[in-house]
């Protein structure tokens, strides 16, 4: 029987497009599940939507539209990031789908006949305009709403309970006896005592909203967000999957870890299904030490980040900069310090020097050698059961510490045997042993880091000529190398920072402008405009969103980067009449000066973008716009 593997990100709210906290934990689902596949685990890596309740409702009525639009449009966000971020899950689910529905009336029904859910009164203090119940524990000064500050009142309302705090001895003992069911341990004491402190019965469903699972024949009623919506886990696996996948592991977000450790087991306890492999709670990222916020404007665009700086050094950075379970700091100076020391210095050199010799000095055949022992195949093993260990603790940054401790170590092992010494006294003998020993723990590099930059990973092998695995030691002898590109350009940190303010400047690159002033005719004739035609359009390595193109204007050629690639192929741009802007101040973008801008007009709610042209296609170029 093939051992299997069964993880789960939180399913997400799609009230607002994701961001970096979303990308953090999918990320870490994706390495854990690459992991494991490697380890010839059969793996289900389950994500997706959490799409029903107040929080839905309320940010469909504010953009007027319905909620299923909302949803509809939102959840699709989520899906291309993953693509984008190279995500390997084998599944997605929505909670508006039938399978997921299906399941949840199912189990609300079974909990109502076994008399676990009952229908009772729910009294609190209620927030009329947020519509919204607030704890004692949450509320303001004199009994006032923590979001908007209106009085409370106290309000009665029918609502089904389940009988959760029956079962809290059960769950207790459960975790005493599996101390590893939570990770990391401060979060398991926290559970632990908020266990001991009771549970009161808890409410799972509400009459003050419709946009939810209709209670089981009793329609005034839906079912409460998240009762509904930690079932995913299981809605997930239909048929041979649960006999297969049941239980997981759940890895969450420290703020959602009471849903995931008290109510969902107590929920799984009531159905007689088995507890969760674990619950794996992490940090959260702050920015310059606080919260990320729309308010404060500091929301980080995972999006953003991987055009700037390529996304395998964006999925490194994540996993490497702050242990798995800690809170830390997102900034972009650290991303940049990762990239130029761990990734092009160690990494990269180590890829650029051991290949650069190996064609000098063999032709670029790897060569063979007759002594076994070396001390990189002896550190081999010894890293490769630490990295295991610690993948399987959901450690990510320590195994990555541990790869790069292999990673310094082949360095100076080149610094030590010096290879370029040993071939000008022509010790050939020696020189492949050195040579070799290094392909080796390149190859062996390029398997330890594939789950967490997959596509580095393949770069690394097709350079090395090799497949991904991990063979006998000097099996590598004889591969045929093919060295490429630098893997990770070092990147000037005082350059950056000046294209970064000249970007914010630039209207192309950040498009909604929130000042709604007027300006006048005059101001509006400082704008210089005119025909152009696009001559030919290029990528930029380094981005994801830009083209560079070549404008001609009739009188002279223009070199103009335009972030549209996302929307155009080139021949669809090659050859297209276009109206630019043509007295902007040059700007560096992504290492290419701009000059200029196309005019485009954007639907920014089905994702188009049409290119402005001039009706009259036979217009010469150059011809001035007002
Ligand atoms: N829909 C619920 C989860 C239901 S699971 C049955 C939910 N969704 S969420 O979209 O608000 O948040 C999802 C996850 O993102 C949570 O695990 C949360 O911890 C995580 N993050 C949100 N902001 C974050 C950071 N700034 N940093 C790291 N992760 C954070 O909760």
């Amino acid at each position: 029987m093939s051992k299997s593997f069964y993880v789960t990100t939180p399913i997400y709210y799609v009230n607002d497009k994701p961001h970096i906290g979303h990308a953090y934990t999918t990320i870490a689902c994706d390495v854990i599940s690459r992991y494991m596949r490697l380890q010839g685990y059969d793996v289900k890596f389950l994500t997706g939507t959490d799409e029903h309740g107040q929080k839905i409702e309320r940010a469909a009525n504010s953009q007027g539209k319905t909620p299923q639009q909302l949803v509809d449009e939102i959840h699709v966000k989520f899906k291309d990031l993953w693509q984008v971020l190279n995500i390997s899950n084998d599944d997605f689910i929505r909670t508006t789908e039938e399978r997921h529905i299906k399941t949840v009336q199912k189990i609300f029904a079974r909990l109502l006949s076994q008399g676990d859910i009952y229908k009772s009164k729910y009294e609190g203090l209620y927030c009329v305009s947020c519509e919204n119940y607030v704890s004692e524990s949450n509320m303001g000064e004199n009994q006032t709403c923590p979001d908007c500050g209106s009085k409370l009142i106290s309000m009665q309302e029918e609502s089904y309970f389940f009988r959760a705090s029956k079962y809290v001895p059960d769950l207790i003992k459960y975790y005493e006896n599996n101390p590893n069911a939570i990770k990391p341990v401060t979060r398991y004491n926290e559970i632990m005592s908020f266990l001991r402190g009771g549970v009161k019965d808890i409410s799972v469903s509400r009459t003050s909203l419709k946009w939810g699972i209709p209670v089981p024949g009793d329609e005034n009623h839906v079912i409460y967000v998240w009762f509904d919506a930690l079932i995913n886990y299981l809605s997930a696996l239909e048929g041979e999957d649960y006999k297969k996948f049941w239980p997981g592991y759940h890895v969450v977000g420290k703020d959602i870890i009471r849903f995931h450790c008290v109510t969902w087991p107590l929920m799984l306890i009531a159905l007689g299904e088995k507890l969760p492999a674990g619950i794996i709670a992490h940090g959260w990222w702050t920015i310059k030490g606080g919260k990320m916020s729309k308010s404060k404007g500091n929301v980080i665009d995972p999006l953003d980040m991987i055009n700037k700086y390529g996304l395998d050094p964006f999925r490194y950075f994540l996993m490497r900069e702050i242990p798995f379970g800690a809170d830390g700091e997102f900034s972009e100076e650290a991303l940049i310090g990762r990239i130029n020391s761990d990734l092009a210095n160690d990494l990269g050199n180590l890829l650029n020097r051991t290949l650069q010799m190996i064609k000098n000095y063999r032709a670029g055949i790897v060569p063979s050698c007759n002594e076994s022992n070396s001390p990189l195949r002896e550190l081999a093993q010894e890293i490769i059961s630490k990295v295991d260990n610690f993948m399987k603790d959901f450690a990510f940054d320590n195994a990555l510490k541990t790869i790069w401790e292999f990673i310094s170590r082949s360095n100076k092992f080149i610094d030590e045997t010096t290879p370029w010494i040993l071939a000008k006294n022509n010790e050939s003998e020696r020189l492949n042993y050195v040579l070799l020993n290094l392909y080796e723990a390149l190859r062996l590099c390029a398997v330890l880091i594939n789950p967490f930059m997959p596509e580095t990973s393949e770069k690394i092998c097709s350079q090395l000529g090799c497949e991904l695995e991990i063979s006998d030691w000097y099996a590598g002898a004889g591969n045929k190398i093919n060295k490429g590109d630098i893997l990770f350009p070092r990147i000037d940190l005082k350059q950056e920072k000046k294209e970064q303010e000249k970007m914010s400047d630039n209207p192309e690159v950040k498009p909604e402008s929130k000042e709604s002033e007027l300006i006048t005719i005059e101001d509006f004739a400082k704008v210089q405009m005119r025909v152009g035609q696009i001559t030919s359009c290029e990528e930029i390595p380094r981005s994801k969103k830009l083209y560079k193109l070549s404008i001609d204007l009739g009188s002279e050629t223009r070199t103009v980067c335009s972030g549209i690639k996302e929307y155009f192929t080139p021949d669809e741009l090659t050859g297209q009449k276009i109206i630019l802007v043509c007295n902007l101040k040059p700007v560096k973008l992504c290492g290419v000066e701009s000059n200029g801008m196309i005019l485009a007009a954007s639907v920014k709610s089905e994702g188009k973008l049409t290119l402005l042209t001039p009706l009259d296609e036979n217009i010469p170029l150059g011809s001035v716009v007002s």
